[in-house]
Formats: C-alpha cells, structure tokens, sequence
C-alpha cells in the first residue's frame, strides 16, 4: 500500500511523511532526497549527461543517505544542493531513471512515499493521495527556522525555485484532480499528522 504525499517546498511533506510512515509502520520514501543526490554526482561529474548520472547511481535512503557508499546525509541538505536538486529534477532523463528507481521500490510493501508527481506519476494507483499546501510566507518562515537564514531570502530562493518546479511537465503548487487537499497554514504539526493517519487508516478498511 502506498501513501502519496506531494507538494511544494517547505509544505511540511518530510516531517509529516516521515512521522505518518512511523504511526503506521510504513517505510518512508524520501523522493527529494533522491534528487539531490542526483544533483550532487551530476555537479562532480559534468562531462556526462545528468540522465545518465541518474540511471548509473547508487542511492542508499534510511537514516542516513549514502550516494555510491559515500554519506552524504547532510551534504544533501545545503542551499547549493537544493538548487542542483531543483536543476536535475526539471531534466526529462534524471525523471524517467528516478520514477523506474521508486516505482521498483514501491513495489512490494507498505510506503509513505514523498515527493512532487507520487501520485501523479511514481505511485498512480496510491490508496491514498494527499496533496500538502501552506501560505507562501509560512513555507518561508519554516524553512528559515530549519535552515537558520533570514526568512526574505528562502522567500526569494523558494519563489524561483516554486516556478521551476512548476515547469518541466510538473505541476507541483496545485493539486491533482483526486488528491486530497490539506492547507497546513495555521496547524500544528500534530493536527496535520492526524489528518492524514485518519486517511490512511479509513482508506486501509476499505482494502
Ligand atoms: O522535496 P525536496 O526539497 O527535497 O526536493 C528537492 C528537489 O527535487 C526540488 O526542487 C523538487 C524536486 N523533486 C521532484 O521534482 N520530484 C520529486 N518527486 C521530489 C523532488
């Protein structure tokens, strides 16, 4: 069983994907993870095609991330990365070899899988589909907080990277027909954590 969660920057989607996969026993699948890891070998290695780059590494996800053996948990995780990530991701070919990654992932199991077209493209049979949102200025603000910059900046970083999410066939700020909206402006992590184990767990009876 698979639970799609997708949305724009700074939405909630790891904190609540990851503590929604804790409550019910689910692996997590951090998607965005996966693309930045693809945009870290495609910046050592800029002689060869990202697609190519994409398809050949080996990408380890779990406590800590490992890219071809090498740990790259909170390498992943800079400003740089972001922007390499964002870069690769609107590539057609890193796309194709990245959804072929997770969907043999998905395969077998029970997932909470995180990213931007789970639902649309990775996992389109997900039983359940949740689409995260919040206010621009509340994305902001939570990114700052995590990454200790000045709210205006991530604002500015977030917009630019917000339109190029947008593009390369990806609709990533609106949701998909048969996703389930949740804005998360104004709730606590809890009360959006709840709302989505309601989901799952209504959505598991049904099975
Ligand atoms: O969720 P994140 O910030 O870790 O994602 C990093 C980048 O990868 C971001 O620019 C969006 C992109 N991405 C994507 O295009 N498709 C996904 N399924 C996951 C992430």
């Amino acid at each position: 069983m698979v639970i799609a969660i997708d949305g724009p920057a700074g939405a909630g989607k790891s904190t609540v994907a990851r503590a929604v996969a804790q409550r019910l026993g689910f692996t997590y699948l951090d998607t965005g993870a996966m693309y930045r890891c693809v945009g870290l070998a495609a910046s050592s290695d800029p002689d060869s095609p990202a697609g190519e780059v994409a398809a050949r590494v080996n990408i380890v996800l779990g406590d800590r991330v490992l890219l071809d053996g090498r740990d790259v948990t909170e390498a992943i995780r800079t400003a740089e990365a972001s922007e390499g990530a964002s870069r690769v991701a609107s590539d057609p070919a890193v796309r194709a070899a990245l959804v072929a990654k997770q969907q043999a992932i998905v395969a077998g199991g029970d997932w909470v899988a995180e990213g931007r077209d789970i639902a649309t493209v990775v996992a389109p049979d997900a039983a359940v589909k949740v689409f995260l949102t919040a206010d621009p200025e509340e994305r902001a603000r939570r990114r700052a907080a995590d990454l200790g910059q000045l709210v205006e900046e991530v604002l500015k970083a977030q917009h630019e990277r917000d339109v190029r999410d947008q593009t390369a066939d990806r609709s990533t700020l609106e949701a998909p027909k048969d996703s389930i909206p949740v804005d998360t402006t104004g709730l606590t992590l809890d009360e959006v954590i709840e709302q989505v184990v309601t989901l799952a767990v209504e959505a598991k009876e049904i099975q």
